[in-house]
C-alpha cells in the first residue's frame, strides 16, 4: 500500500490485530459498556486531528469492547463469520463509495450484484426469474417482500396502495406459524398490517399444514402466509409443498424467511429440507448468517418482479432510469451501499462445491455437538438437529440458567440463553465456517465443567 494512505496502514494493522487473535482469545467483550462508553466520554473536539492518529485511536478504545463474533467457539443468537473475500470485497465497496441505486450511473457495483443475485438463485434453486433487492438484514427482507405482497394482493382487488394508502384499505390477513421469528412482525407492524393470526406447530415448530388449509378456508379475504426456513430455535422448516398448494388454492401469497435456512438449498444432502419452498412468492434470507459475508447484508427475492417494482418504483426528474428496475426501485432505501458485491466475492470464492460444502459443514458441527452434549450426564438435546441449531435443556430450569451464566463468564464459548416450549434453554448456532471438530470438542468440554460446578453450586 502507498505510504501515504497511513490512515489505511493504520486500519489494516488494526484490523489484522482482530483476525489474528479472533479465534484464540476469550469470546466475551473485555469491557462493558459502561468502560467503553468511558472511553468515549467528552465533548466534540474543538480541532480535528490527523485522520490516522484518529483511527488507531479509534482501534484502541473500541477493541477492549469487541465480541469475538468470528470464533469458531461462537454461538450465540444466528450470527455467521466472515470470508476473507466477502471481507476484502467490503472494504473496496467503502473504498470505492458508490451509491449503487441507478444501473448507469454506477454500473460496475450494480454489474457485480447483479451477477451475485444470479447466482443466489441458481444456487438455492430459486427461480431464476425472480427480482433480487439487496438489503440490510432478513428483517428488512422480510419488509421488502411482504411490502411486495401487500400491494400485489391489494392491486389484485383494485386497490392501488401507492395512491390510496392503507388508511381504509381492503383488509389483508396474514397468518403465520406460532413460532415465527419477531422480525415477521416487526416487517408487518412496519407495512400497516398489524399482527399475523397464529397457524399451530408442532413440537419442532413446524407450521400445521392441515390446521393452514383450515384456517385459509375459513376467511375469503386476501392472504399473505408466512413461512420459515429455519426456526430460531430448532432450526426446523415448515413443510412447503402442502403449504404451498394449499395457500396458492385460496389464491394466498406465500412468503418464506429463511434467514439463514434458505441456504439448505444449496447442499445436496439438505435439499429434502427446502421441498417445495420454490413454489412461494416471495424469499427472504441474510447473507451475513450462513454465507458468512460481514454485517450486514439481507436480500429480498420476489418471484414475480412486477410485484417488487410496484412496492419500490420511483422515479424523479433529477435521477437516471434505466430500461430495467434500478436497483433503488428493489429495496426501501434510495441512496444505497453496494451490499451485494461481498456477496458475489463470497460466492466466486467458495463455488456451488464450497458453498454447498460451507453449509453441509454447519449442519455436520451441529449434529457432532449435539451428540457430544447429549452424551453429557444430565443435558437433553431438545430438537431434532436438521439444521444448524442445537437447544439444549439441563435438569431442570435453576441449573440450565447456572450452566449458561458460567459459560458466558468463563467465555471460551459463547452460546446464547432462551426459553422454548415452556423451558429455560441454551441455544448453539452454528453459523461460522471456522467451526471445527477441535472447536466443537472444546465446547463440549466447556459444558461439561460447567455442567460439574453447577451442580456443586447448587447441591
Ligand atoms: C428466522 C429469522 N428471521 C429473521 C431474522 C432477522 O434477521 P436480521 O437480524 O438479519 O434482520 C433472524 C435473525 O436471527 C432469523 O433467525
Amino acid at each position: 500500500m502507498s505510504p501515504d494512505r497511513p490512515e489505511l496502514m493504520a486500519a489494516l494493522a488494526a484490523a489484522q490485530r482482530w483476525l489474528d487473535t479472533v479465534g484464540s482469545r476469550p469470546v466475551p467483550a473485555a469491557e462493558d459498556i459502561d468502560a467503553l462508553t468511558e472511553r468515549f466520554a467528552g465533548p466534540l473536539p474543538a480541532h480535528g486531528r490527523r485522520a490516522d492518529e484518529v483511527v488507531r485511536k479509534l482501534a484502541s478504545a473500541v477493541e477492549p469492547g469487541l465480541l469475538a463474533i468470528g470464533s469458531p467457539r461462537f454461538f450465540g443468537w444466528v450470527m455467521g463469520g466472515t470470508l476473507p473475500a466477502a471481507l476484502a470485497a467490503d472494504w473496496l465497496v467503502s473504498a470505492w463509495d458508490q451509491n449503487a441505486g441507478m444501473r448507469d450511473a454506477t454500473p460496475g457495483v450494480v454489474a457485480a450484484e447483479d451477477a451475485a443475485a444470479r447466482w443466489i438463485l441458481e444456487a438455492l434453486g430459486l427461480p431464476a426469474t425472480a427480482a433480487v433487492g439487496f438489503v440490510t438484514g432478513a428483517t428488512m427482507a422480510n419488509f421488502t417482500a411482504l411490502a411486495s405482497a401487500r400491494d400485489a394482493l391489494l392491486a389484485g382487488i383494485g386497490w392501488d396502495q401507492a395512491t390510496l394508502g392503507m388508511s381504509g384499505s381492503p383488509r389483508i390477513r396474514v397468518l403465520a406459524g406460532a413460532e415465527r421469528h419477531s422480525s415477521v412482525d416487526m416487517a408487518l407492524r412496519y407495512l400497516g398490517l398489524g399482527a399475523p393470526e397464529l397457524v399451530g406447530v408442532d413440537a419442532q415448530g413446524r407450521m400445521d399444514a392441515a390446521e393452514l388449509r383450515h384456517t385459509l378456508d375459513a376467511d375469503q379475504a386476501p392472504t399473505i402466509v408466512c413461512v420459515q426456513a429455519g426456526n430460531i430455535h430448532s432450526g426446523a422448516f415448515d413443510p412447503f409443498t402442502e403449504i404451498v398448494d394449499a395457500a396458492h388454492e385460496a389464491g394466498a401469497w406465500v412468503h418464506v424467511d429463511g434467514a439463514f435456512g434458505l441456504w439448505a438449498g444449496a447442499a445436496a444432502a439438505l435439499i429434502g429440507l427446502v421441498g417445495g419452498m420454490a413454489g412461494a412468492d416471495s424469499w427472504a434470507t441474510d447473507a451475513h448468517k450462513t454465507l458468512n459475508t460481514p454485517y450486514d447484508s439481507g436480500i429480498a427475492i420476489v418471484a414475480d418482479p412486477g410485484a417488487l417494482s410496484r412496492a419500490f418504483g420511483h422515479s424523479a426528474a433529477y435521477l437516471l432510469h434505466s430500461e430495467v428496475p434500478d436497483p433503488h426501485e428493489k429495496v426501501p432505501e434510495l441512496s444505497r451501499r453496494a451490499r451485494g458485491v461481498p456477496v458475489w466475492a463470497a460466492l466466486a470464492a467458495l463455488g456451488r462445491d464450497g458453498l454447498a460444502e460451507l453449509v453441509q459443514g454447519l449442519v455436520d458441527a451441529a449434529q457432532l455437538l449435539a451428540r457430544g452434549l447429549a452424551g453429557l450426564p444430565g443435558v437433553a438435546v431438545l430438537n431434532e438437529v436438521v439444521y444448524t441449531q442445537v437447544v439444549i435443556a439441563l435438569i431442570d430450569d435453576a441449573i440450565t440458567a447456572r450452566v449458561l451464566e458460567l459459560l458466558l463468564d468463563e467465555g471460551l464459548v459463547r452460546p446464547s440463553g432462551s426459553s422454548w416450549q415452556g423451558r429455560s434453554v441454551i441455544r448453539f448456532s452454528v453459523s461460522n465456517h471456522g467451526t471445527d471438530a477441535e472447536a466443537v470438542a472444546q465446547t463440549v468440554g466447556a459444558v461439561a465443567e460447567a455442567l460439574d460446578s453447577a451442580r456443586r453450586h447448587l447441591g
